[in-house]
């Protein structure tokens, strides 16, 4: 054990679509002050450029482009100290609101499933994570790409809750849209990440089941910081 990862651990969050995820990860990295990174931001911001560059056609990912493309892609984070939150960038330009567009939704988990951009991104969460201290969110993270994170969580919670969720942030950000569409895009990408076969969106066998579909923000903050401070004071003795 080095001095910089001495009593810190890896915190792994993974989980359905939309189930908050981000926000608690956030909120503990903050508390505990670790890393967060939301590697479902990455992913968006592949698919962010696939969309810019007409690589999507009929809703389709035209393959052998990406992979020709794959090496132009390059992802990385930025502080924001508005928002106290490591902002995506693609190739430079800070692109965390425009990720969040439907558009966005509904092309990312297909390009998701290619294995090449998988191993791209997954290489740079583990080389993110290495001095531990970490919080990362997303659908491999217990599984793939921290085995041995000392904390895993999977949360979840019902769909028509998390629907409506995401439909009041993006109705709190002006965004057109519409609920029936957010609930289809959510229950779709679950499906699709559940049954890829390239790092499935499953539990760990050692992850810890949260269903926050009744608790509010401050009781999943509560709860996963209590399990993180048992691991944390294990981790010392
Ligand atoms: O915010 P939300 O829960 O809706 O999704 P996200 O975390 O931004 O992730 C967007 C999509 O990226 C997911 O639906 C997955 O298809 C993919 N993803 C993944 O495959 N692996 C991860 N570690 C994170 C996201």
């Amino acid at each position: 054990m080095t001095d910089s990862t001495k009593n810190k651990i890896v915190i792994a969050i993974d989980g359905y679509s939309s189930c908050g995820k981000s926000t608690v990860a956030k909120e503990i990295a903050k508390k505990l002050n670790y890393i967060f990174i939301d590697s479902g931001a990455m992913y968006r911001a592949v698919a962010l450029y696939c969309l810019r560059a007409g690589l999507v056609v009929d809703g389709q990912i035209n393959l052998k482009a990406l992979l020709e493309n794959l090496g132009k892609i390059q992802i990385s984070f930025v502080f924001n100290p508005s928002t106290a939150h490591n902002d995506v960038c693609l190739n430079g330009e800070n692109v965390e609101q425009e990720i969040r567009q439907l558009a966005v939704a509904q092309n990312v988990s297909q390009i998701a499933a290619i294995a090449s951009v998988r191993q791209l991104l997954v290489a740079q969460q583990q080389q993110m994570g290495r001095s531990k201290g970490i919080v990362m969110d997303g659908r491999d993270i217990g599984t793939v790409v921290f085995p041995q994170a000392e904390l895993k969580i999977f949360m979840t919670a019902d769909a028509k809750i998390r629907a409506q969720r995401r439909y009041d942030e993006m109705i709190a950000k002006n965004e057109p849209v519409d609920f029936e569409e957010i609930l289809k895009n959510i229950t779709e990408r679950d499906r699709f990440d559940e049954t890829r076969e390239e790092s499935p969106l499953r539990k760990a066998a050692d992850a810890i089941v949260l269903d926050n579909s009744l608790m509010t923000r401050e009781e999943q903050f509560e709860w996963i910081l209590g399990k993180a401070q048992e691991k944390v004071m294990r981790y010392e003795l």
